[in-house]
C-alpha cells in the first residue's frame, strides 16, 4: 500500500509510519516544521518525505505534486494537529478542522480510505462510559482544542455520508509504551505530574473518584496499523488503555519519596486568588488548562476496537503510572534527587 501519513513527525505519526515501513508499506509522511521521523524508541524510520501545510489549500503543494500525490495514494492517516493547550480558538480551527477539510479533499480527489485519529475527549466534560458510536450530546468542551476535534469528526462524518470510506480512532491520553513507559519527549500529562510532584501547585480542585485514560504509544499506533491493513470501513475506534483516578494519582506519587503530593479541594470552593504568588503563575499558566480533567468521571468503552486483531493488553491504571512514572524519574524529567546524609545533616543544623 502507499500510505500517506499527516504529521508523520508527531509522536503518533512517527511510531505509525515506523510500524508501516516495518510492515512493507510504502510511506509518504507529511511533515511541516520538524522534518526527520523519529520513532518512540529514539530510531530514525525512514520513509518519503513531503512538506506541506494542512491549513493551506493543496495542503501547501504545488498543483503537480498534489496531483502525483492524490494518483499513488491508496490510503491517508491523518494524525496532524495541534495538541498542546492554551492557544487561540483560530489556531486550532485552522489546523485541526479545516485543516481536515483539506485533507478530506485531498483523500477524495484520490479515491483514497482515510483513518482520521481523533480523540477520545471530543465527548468533552460528559461524565459516565462514553460508547464509540456517541459524539453529539450537547457536550460541553474542556478546551478550545477538544471542541476542534469534535468539529473535525463531523467533517470526517459528512464525508463518510457521501461516500468516503473512513475510520475514526480516538486515542485518549497517550503516554510512553505500555510495557516499559518508555517515551520519546514528555508533554501534556507528563507536565501535570511534574507540576504536582513538584510541588510547584500544591491544591487542586477535584474529585478523588475522577479519572483520566492513559494509552501507551505502541497501542495506539498498532491499532491504526491494524485498521491499515485489515480495514474497518466506518468504525470509530477508541484506542484506550487503563483508567487512573485521581485517588490512584495521589497514592503513586505517595510512593516517591521525593514528590509531594497534592491536596484535592472541592471545585466550588477553589479560587486561585487564594493561591500564594507562585503558585498561582504555575496555576494560571499551566495546570488551569488541565482543570476539567480533575473532575471527569469519564471511561471509555472499546467494543468496537477490541474486535480487531490488535487486542488492548490489560493493565491496571496505578502500574501503568508508575511504569511511566518510573521512565521519566530513570530519564531525569521527574524527581530530583534525595539530599545526602550531609546536606540533610546541614537542613538540621540551620
Ligand atoms: N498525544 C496525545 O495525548 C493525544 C491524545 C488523543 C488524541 N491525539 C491525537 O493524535 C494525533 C497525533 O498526536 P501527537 O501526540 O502525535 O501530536 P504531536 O506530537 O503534537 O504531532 C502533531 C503533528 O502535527 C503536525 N502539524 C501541526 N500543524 C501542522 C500543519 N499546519 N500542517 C501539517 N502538519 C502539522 C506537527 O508538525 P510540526 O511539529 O512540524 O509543526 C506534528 O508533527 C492528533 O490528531 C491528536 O489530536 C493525541
Amino acid at each position: 500500500m502507499n500510505v500517506l501519513v499527516t504529521g508523520a513527525a508527531g509522536l503518533v505519526g512517527a511510531e505509525v509510519c515506523a510500524r508501516l515501513t516495518r510492515n512493507g508499506h510504502h510511506v509518504i509522511g507529511l511533515v511541516h516544521r520538524v522534518r526527520t521521523l523519529t520513532a518512540n524508541n529514539g530510531r530514525h524510520v525512514r520513509a518519503e518525505l513531503v512538506t506541506g501545510d494542512v491549513t493551506l489549500p493543496r495542503l501547501g503543494l504545488d498543483e503537480p505534486s498534489r496531483r502525483l500525490l492524490a494518483a499513488r495514494v491508496d490510503l491517508i492517516v491523518h494524525s496532524a494537529a495541534i495538541t498542546d493547550f492554551g492557544r487561540p480558538r483560530e489556531t486550532y480551527e485552522a489546523v485541526n478542522v479545516a485543516g481536515t477539510a483539506n485533507v478530506l479533499d485531498l483523500a477524495t480527489e484520490a479515491g483514497a480510505r482515510l483513518i482520521h485519529v481523533s480523540t477520545a475527549y471530543v465527548c468533552g466534560e460528559q461524565d459516565g462510559h462514553i460508547l464509540e458510536t456517541a459524539l453529539d450530546a450537547r457536550q460541553r468542551f474542556g478546551n478550545h482544542y477538544e471542541r476542534s476535534k469534535f468539529d473535525a469528526e463531523l467533517l470526517v462524518r459528512k464525508a463518510a455520508a457521501e461516500g468516503l470510506a473512513t475510520t475514526v480512532v480516538r486515542p485518549s491520553v497517550v503516554v510512553g509504551a505500555t510495557r516499559t513507559g518508555v517515551v520519546r519527549e514528555f508533554k501534556n500529562i507528563y507536565v501535570v505530574l511534574k507540576l504536582l510532584s513538584e510541588g510547584r501547585v500544591t491544591a487542586i480542585p477535584g474529585h478523588f473518584d475522577a479519572c483520566v485514560d492513559l494509552v501507551g504509544v505502541d497501542h495506539v499506533a498498532a491499532l491504526i496499523a491494524d485498521v491499515a491493513e485489515n480495514r474497518a470501513d466506518g468504525l470509530t475506534l477508541h484506542a484506550v488503555g487503563s483508567s487512573v483516578s485521581m485517588r490512584h494519582v495521589s497514592d503513586v506519587l505517595a510512593e516517591y519519596p521525593s514528590f509531594r503530593v497534592p491536596r484535592y479541594v472541592a471545585p466550588a470552593t477553589f479560587s486561585p486568588a487564594a493561591l500564594p504568588g507562585v503558585e498561582r503563575a504555575y496555576w494560571d499558566r499551566m495546570l488551569s488548562l488541565y482543570e476539567s480533567y480533575f473532575r471527569r468521571r469519564q471511561t471509555f468503552d472499546d467494543t468496537a476496537a477490541a474486535g480487531l486483531r490488535t487486542n488492548r493488553r490489560a493493565t491496571n491504571g496505578p502500574d501503568q503510572l508508575r511504569k511511566i512514572i518510573d521512565y521519566a524519574v530513570r530519564a531525569g524529567y521527574l524527581g530530583a534527587p534525595l539530599p545526602g546524609v550531609d546536606e540533610a545533616l546541614a537542613e538540621v543544623g540551620r
